[in-house]
């Protein structure tokens, strides 16, 4: 059954949505590159806004696309959309949850294997001429114990990869997490200050609200073994870096790995340049799966959510 309506995508998102998108009846406009000002122009004329994370659905914007009846983030953080204005004025948002699961997981596994083996360290050494094999003795990811913080999808899906590593899991999050789930992993669940002080790595797959913006402060770096690593491909005012920095320069832990900044492209340069500090540019749900499934996902939902099967 074929549908109408008219669609802009604001944000360069994988071809495959864009033709089920199209294939469905609807009228597509790709403008991936669209200014802030031009979308307010033209937001009025369309039924569903689709963003990834570069454009923002601020209140002015929603106010100006009268017709509008869903906002679609082809991707999983809604945190560029003002989701509880759109939602007061009935507009539906929907985001695509489940694509990036297995993405950002296969980035933690990498996070720690680089962590845990120096990986960064030992290829600059050997670019720069540097046979630095005494220096690079690692630890085993086998037997750790990973201290998984928001065991919601993307928490989950790291436990079972981390699982087939041989670790050993504990988890912390505000609702209950499944039982089923606890019982497949072997998770240990419990309280985050007994996680950050039992843990060896811990990763951090928590939204950003109110109550989880600088949830690792220097109180909670302070918990932390000195040996452990800290791993966050969340969002980055989850972590203090601030914090951070000072306790990789004190050694009061023993590195961390971030994909995500509290401003990005990240500014602070100190903490950029600590040696045992990993960063990535944002790139957890950067595949070329992830991105092709999101698309896909959010062009499925918008179809059904017009037809009013969803
Ligand atoms: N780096 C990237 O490219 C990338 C890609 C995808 C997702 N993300 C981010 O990863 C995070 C997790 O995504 P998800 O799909 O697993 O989300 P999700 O909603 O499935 O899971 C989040 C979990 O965090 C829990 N939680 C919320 N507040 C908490 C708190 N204060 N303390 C403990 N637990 C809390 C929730 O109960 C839930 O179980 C989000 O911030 C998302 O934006 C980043």
């Amino acid at each position: 059954m074929l549908v109408s309506g008219d669609v802009i995508i604001c944000d360069s998102i994988d071809d495959a949505g864009v033709s089920v998108l199209k294939k469905s009846g609807m009228k597509v406009d790709y403008r991936p590159e669209i200014t802030p000002d031009e979308l307010l122009a033209l937001a009025k004329n369309y039924d569903v806004i689709v963003v990834r994370s570069r454009t923002k659905i601020t209140k002015p914007v929603i106010d100006s696309a009268a017709k509008v009846k869903i906002i679609a983030r082809v991707g999983v953080g809604l945190d560029n959309i003002d989701t509880e204005y759109a939602e007061s004025k009935s507009i539906r948002v929907i985001n695509a949850a489940e694509a990036a699961m297995n993405a950002v997981g296969e980035l933690v596994i990498g996070d720690m294997i680089a962590l845990a083996r120096s990986i960064p360290k030992a290829d600059s050494a050997l670019k720069d001429g540097k046979w630095i094999k005494k220096e690079l003795m690692g630890i085993e990811l086998k037997g750790k114990y990973l201290g998984i913080i928001g065991v919601g999808n993307i928490g989950r899906n790291v436990g079972r990869l981390a699982k087939g590593l041989r670790m050993n899991l504990l988890g912390y999050d505000i609702f209950p997490i499944s039982g089923e789930y606890v019982r497949e992993v072997g998770m240990i669940t419990t309280d985050l200050n007994t996680l950050l002080a039992s843990s060896d790595f811990i990763t951090c797959h928590i939204p950003i609200t109110k109550d989880t913006k600088h949830l690792i402060n220097s109180e909670r770096l302070a918990i932390m073994k000195p040996s452990a690593f800290l791993i966050n491909t969340s969002r980055g005012e989850v972590i203090d870096e601030e914090a951070l920095l000072s306790a990789l320069s004190t050694g009061k832990i023993a590195g961390a790995a971030l994909d995500v900044f509290e401003v990005e492209p990240p500014t602070n340069k100190k903490l950029l340049e600590m040696p045992n500090l990993i960063s990535t540019p944002h790139i957890a749900a950067q595949t070329k799966e992830a991105q092709e499934l999101a698309s896909i996902v959010i062009a499925e939902k918008i179809i059904q959510i017009t037809r009013g099967v969803i």
